[in-house]
């Protein structure tokens, strides 16, 4: 299927002919300054330079904006063009011949998930009509009405019905010309061990479309019907354009209201987003198929930062609304939480009593969730007793400790303390000690727990077990989500002298253990002034120098160097591999190398930048305490632009800090 033809040799070449400084200047007004140019950042608004060109690395980056990359990333964000249309442009301008550009390697992968979209809508599209039209679909038509859902609601969420066999969307795909690859791309059907035929994952369920907020089907959650043996809900698998940990049920229809509102309601199931949706309530979503994940909250405080949770009122149901408020809390978001009356869930109210019952209940007993967590003793009668009571103390103020604002915490302690009556000052010890605790196991985390969160050095999702296997009945039924996404708070570790940071290895040992395309990765998206240490400064400068003259870079080559190589290059590759075998087989782990070495090197590098922007921000804070006039200003707004970013990489996730790698 695929001719990779336009290797990266090629694009290196394009790259090497093609002089950054010259294609920038087109837009920019750029100023030497030492080995790189500065000028105003043609990706946002400034007023004082900070945009950077460095024609040896050839890069570029923003320190305020954060946007950076390489010739090729430049071309595409200024012009809009795709990959492939930058590449011809800058063969054409800078002279460099390319054989059969229109076949490169990126564009299958595009192509595949081009033709993965397209059959996923066509899915919808299918399910949909047999659900309108099918005589076996009498059953779930007749369920839908008795639901009450109407059809114009049926519609907008695109309900579908899945045929009682095994190739009802295969042969209707296969005669509308969709190649049987992308059906599989796209988690629809599956192939049998030894038959090695396709057939449908879906079968005589009730199809509920997942959409991405910008309204395209990336998924489905099929409803079981009729009395059978089976999961409740069957979900689509992870795919290259669903990822579960991301994706909101309705975000789609929801975010415009959202934003108008300045609110979003988060409920459990499809049914209470399509019901509330019906009822007029349009800013809700649901975390499909998963429980509530970090980065699923991270997209949803892109829209609004307040977040309204209304959860079923059975147990299963207050405990995940306790343990979501707490990634919520993490995350700095403003949390509501709503309890329904007993045994009703959003979809069963609002059908029960109405959009205006529901619109008061909303108004009326929603709640701060240091108010609820007093409601809820009070409820099953610990509030009463002294010891139980307690408990639920400092069981708020552990939740109060994870926020990230000091004042907002502060402002929940006062708060606590007008129910507890105990004083002020018992309640802010207690803090103290929670938020020492906290960060007495920030400091103990082991790296090798997961790649994503290597390092971050505090992720409470991963400590507390919010996301631990199973710990709840109700979720043995469903898929898990995704580990809950990293996390980084400023708390990380200021580096000993003599002793060279993990993170500054890791990037060296990915450069050196990953190849080209990986070296290319980093190379684009870092410069040797992020390292502070500078043996490894000078080993990431050689790493460049040797990958831009073609010369091969490995661990055989610089094991067999002149110092400081030989013994860095141990240090560096033995570091992790004793180290987290030995701690892998006392866990009893199998030994795992990365499981994705781009995303390794995201984790790597936002440490690396948090590192370096920390160390700015010091200079610049000292600079502007020694300086006067003119020159203090000056040091007083970088500092602000480099708090901003630092800000910035300290709440994005490394995946969306640093543009994806190329297929
Ligand atoms: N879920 C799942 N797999 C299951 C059960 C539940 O993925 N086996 C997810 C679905 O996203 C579902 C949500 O958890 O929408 C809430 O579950 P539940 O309340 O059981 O389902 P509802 O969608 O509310 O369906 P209904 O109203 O028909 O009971
Ligand atoms: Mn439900």
């Amino acid at each position: 299927m695929k001719r990779p033809v336009l290797n990266d040799h090629i694009k290196e070449e394009i790259r090497d002919a093609a002089d950054i400084v010259d294609v920038v200047s087109d837009y920019v007004k750029l100023k030497r300054s030492g080995n790189s140019f500065t000028g105003l950042c043609p990706f946002h608004n400034e007023k004082t330079p900070s945009f950077n060109v460095n024609p040896q690395l050839k890069i570029y980056k923003c320190f305020g904006c954060g946007a950076g990359g390489d010739v090729f990333n430049f071309v595409m964000d200024m012009e809009g063009v795709g990959f492939v249309e930058a590449m011809k442009s800058l063969a054409e301008r800078f002279n460099v011949t390319v054989p059969e550009m229109e076949s490169a390697e990126s564009e299958a992968g595009y192509q595949l998930t081009e033709g993965v979209y397209h059959a996923l809508r066509f899915a919808g599209v299918h399910f949909h009509q047999n659900l309108v039209t099918a005589d076996e679909a009498a059953h779930a038509r007749d369920y839908l009405s008795k639901r009450g859902f109407t059809t114009k609601t049926i519609r907008k969420f695109g309900i579908g019905y899945s045929l009682n066999s095994f190739d009802g969307l295969i042969n209707d795909a296969r005669s509308a010309g969709i190649n049987d690859e992308y059906l599989f791309e796209a988690g629809l059907t599956k192939y049998s061990e030894n038959s090695k035929n396709a057939f449908d994952v879906f079968r005589g369920r009730l199809m509920f479309p997942i959409f991405n907020a910008a309204g395209k089907v990336i998924a489905f959650g099929g409803r079981i019907l009729k009395d059978e043996k089976g999961p409740k809900y069957i979900n689509s698998p992870q795919t290259r354009v669903y990822n579960k940990s991301e994706a909101l049920y309705g975000v789609h229809l929801a975010k415009n209201e959202i934003r108008k509102q300045k609110e979003v309601i988060l409920v459990e199931g499809y049914t209470d987003v399509i019901s509330l949706w019906q009822a007029g309530i349009e800013n809700v979503v649901a975390s499909s198929g998963t429980s509530l994940t970090i980065p699923q909250l991270q997209i949803l405080k892109r829209y609004s930062p307040n977040l309204l949770m209304i959860y079923d009122a059975d147990n299963a149901g207050q405990a995940a609304m306790i343990r979501g408020v707490e990634l919520a809390l993490q995350e700095g978001m403003d949390v509501r939480l709503l309890s329904l009356p007993d045994g009703e869930d959003p979809d069963s109210f609002v059908r029960k009593f109405g959009a205006e019952a529901f619109r008061n209940i909303r108004k009326n007993d929603a709640v701060d969730f240091v108010t609820f967590k007093i409601k809820q003793a009070e409820a099953d009668g610990s509030w009463e007793d002294p010891l139980k009571k307690q408990h639920v103390i400092s069981d708020i103020v552990q939740s109060i400790a994870l926020m990230p604002n000091e004042v907002g915490r502060e402002t929940m302690i006062l708060h606590l303390n007008k129910f507890a009556g105990i004083g002020d000052r018992a309640l802010f010890n207690e803090l103290g000690l929670a938020l020492s605790r906290q960060s007495r196991k920030t400091f103990k985390s082991t790296p090798d727990d997961n790649d994503a969160g290597r390092y971050d050095t505090f992720d409470p999702s991963k400590k507390q077990g919010h996301e631990a296997p199973n710990t709840h009945a109700r979720d043995l039924g469903r898929d898990r989500g995704e580990s809950a996404g990293s996390r980084a708070t400023g708390n990380v570790q200021p580096s000993k002298p003599g002793v060279i940071p993990g993170y500054e290895k890791e990037v060296i040992r990915l450069m050196l253990s990953y190849g080209e395309r990986m070296i290319n990765y980093i190379g684009s998206n870092c410069n040797p002034d992020l390292f502070e240490n500078p043996d490894i400064r000078a080993f990431f400068e050689d790493i460049i120098t040797r990958y831009s003259a073609g010369e091969p870079v490995s661990v055989d080559h610089y094991s067999g160097r002149e110092h400081p190589y030989p013994g860095l290059t141990g240090e560096i590759v033995l570091d992790r591999y004793s180290v987290s075998e030995e701690g892998n087989r006392k866990r009893g782990n199998i030994i795992k190398k990365d499981s994705d070495p781009y995303k390794t090197a995201r984790g790597a590098m936002k440490t690396l930048m948090m590192q370096y922007l920390k160390k700015l921000h010091r200079e610049f804070q000292a600079a502007s305490t020694e300086l006067t006039g003119v020159e203090r200003e000056e040091a007083l707004k970088k500092q602000v632009q480099v708090r901003k970013e630092l800000s910035r990489f300290e709440t994005m996730p490394a995946e969306d800090l640093f543009a994806k790698e190329e297929h």
